[in-house]
């Protein structure tokens, strides 16, 4: 039985219970952050911890805790659950009030729960990941910079690509400028120039896109640009990965069951992962 952490204190999964009238559970009331662990090692922490902080601060959800307080919530999840590579979720609601209404109530209590779970290994040189993903118009709101629990937008995307076949989707405007996935952000690339797309409100900033990004801007063989992408450019990329906490980067092979660029990894992907990977673990 896995030990999770709720409020002020680590139990049994089964033994952690949350009022129905948690705004989380209401309303969706809330944000959450990733943390990924491989073999003990935390990929991105600080980052993580920063975009923690500034959900609840642009949610005006009150809770205080320190840097220091958060990881050591992250290390003893990691510890206890003994999993070797693993994602710390931690979710923080505004709380349970005393009956359902709009208005951020005043005086309640924030909910914390946090919880390991595994997640795939990730090293480019064995890695045989190939995604297929297909295009949608976003959906979603105009907030997708807050990591919120409210992700029905995501799970509905998320749902239409698997129903079609595909591993993720790409969500972009009316416009037509790529965004990124239902829970992934997005690189494409075209003659050895890699770009992703400008971090607005219209995607998460991503902390895998961010060590990526660093990463890219290192290389002395790429070039690197954030800017406004069209579906256009995507579908006629050589490479496209995508990037995220659980998955860090993958290759996409196919978009709109059309293959992108020769519809095999590039090298591109090969190169920067495995710098990626001798950086970051
Ligand atoms: C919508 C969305 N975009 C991008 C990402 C990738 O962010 P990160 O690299 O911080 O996991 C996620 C992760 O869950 C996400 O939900």
């Amino acid at each position: 039985m896995s030990v999770v952490f709720l409020n002020d204190r680590y139990l049994p999964l089964n033994e952690a219970k949350i009022s129905p009238l948690d705004r989380g559970f209401l309303f969706g009331d809330g944000i959450y952050e990733l943390i990924p662990c491989y073999q003990q090692k935390m990929i991105g922490l600080d980052p993580h911890i920063e975009r923690l902080q500034q959900g609840l601060s642009a949610t005006k959800i009150a809770f205080n805790w320190s840097k220091q307080q958060w990881r050591e919530l992250v290390s003893q999840l990691v510890e206890r659950n003994n999993i070797p590579n693993v994602g710390i979720y931690i979710q923080i609601s505004r709380g349970a009030d005393t009956n359902r209404s709009h208005g951020y109530p005043k005086n309640i209590t924030p909910t914390l729960f946090a919880m390991a779970q595994p997640i795939a290994d990730f090293n480019p040189n064995t890695n045989n990941t190939r995604l297929k993903i297909k295009s949608e118009l976003d959906r979603r709101w105009r907030r997708c910079d807050i990591k919120s629990t409210s992700l029905l937008g995501n799970l509905m995307h998320f749902d239409s690509a698997q129903t079609d076949g595909y591993d993720e989707i790409l969500v972009h405007s009316d416009k037509n400028i790529v965004h990124e996935g239902s829970s992934s952000n997005i690189f494409v690339v075209k003659d050895n120039q890699v770009s992703t797309p400008i971090a607005n409100q219209t995607i998460l900033p991503g902390i895998t896109r961010r060590l990526l990004i660093k990463q890219l801007i290192k290389s002395t063989e790429i070039q690197f640009e954030e800017r406004n992408i069209l579906l256009s450019e995507a579908i006629e990329a050589d490479e496209i990965w995508i990037t995220s906490s659980s998955r860090q980067i993958q290759p996409v092979v196919n978009l709109n069951g059309q293959p992108v660029g020769t519809g095999e990894v590039g090298d591109v992907y090969k190169n920067i992962a495995e710098e990626y990977y001798k950086t970051y673990f």
